[in-house]
């Protein structure tokens, strides 16, 4: 690495240490899975909608919806939630210290949020009865989860 680049480098360092100091530890993984959590809820709004008729059934936009709810679930999680990040820890984080005692059952209600949503993945773009054959289970698992570990608002 030649000066330039080093000293480059130590300064972008600088910058986001500098900007770390000023929020607490875990902004950007508490910001980052909140975000995920946000795909999540923009993916399954239309195809709640249209299961339950509000909007028309659209295959193209069905099928596209229920393929980015997979694949954020598919993204792996392990870097998104360190110790120390609950709501009696820190600000801004509606995760429970449950999820810190319970990793093990955590990890199997996001597994189970994956499998519903591959199926979700296959059924949506077949017809209307299809998707509503394959929703339900996404919203469950969506639920079990915030049952036991997210704060009320
Ligand atoms: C394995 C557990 C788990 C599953 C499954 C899960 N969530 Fe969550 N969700 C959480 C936790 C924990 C939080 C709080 C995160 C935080 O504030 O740090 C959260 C937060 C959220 C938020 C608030 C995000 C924000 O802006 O702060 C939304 C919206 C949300 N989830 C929607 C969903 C939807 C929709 C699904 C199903 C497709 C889902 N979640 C599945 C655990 C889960």
């Amino acid at each position: 690495m030649n000066f330039t680049r080093f000293a480059a480098a130590a300064s972008l360092m600088a910058a986001l240490g500098a900007g770390a100091a000023l929020a607490n530890d875990f902004d950007t993984e508490v910001e980052t899975r909140q975000g995920q959590f946000k795909l999540f809820a923009f993916n399954i709004g239309p195809l709640v909608e249209m299961a339950q008729g509000d909007i028309d059934y659209d295959a193209d936009m069905a099928a596209t919806a229920a393929e980015n709810l997979a694949s954020v679930t598919s993204l792996h999680q392990d870097r998104l939630w360190p110790d120390g990040s609950d709501n009696e820890s820190i600000e801004g984080t509606r995760a429970l210290p449950a999820i810190w005692e319970n990793l093990d059952d955590f990890a199997d209600k996001y597994a189970d949020l994956g499998e519903a949503t591959a199926n979700l993945e296959m059924a949506a773009g077949e017809g209307l009865d299809e998707l509503r054959g394959a929703i339900g289970a996404v919203g469950n698992a969506c639920s079990a989860c915030h049952d036991d570990y997210r704060a009320e608002q």
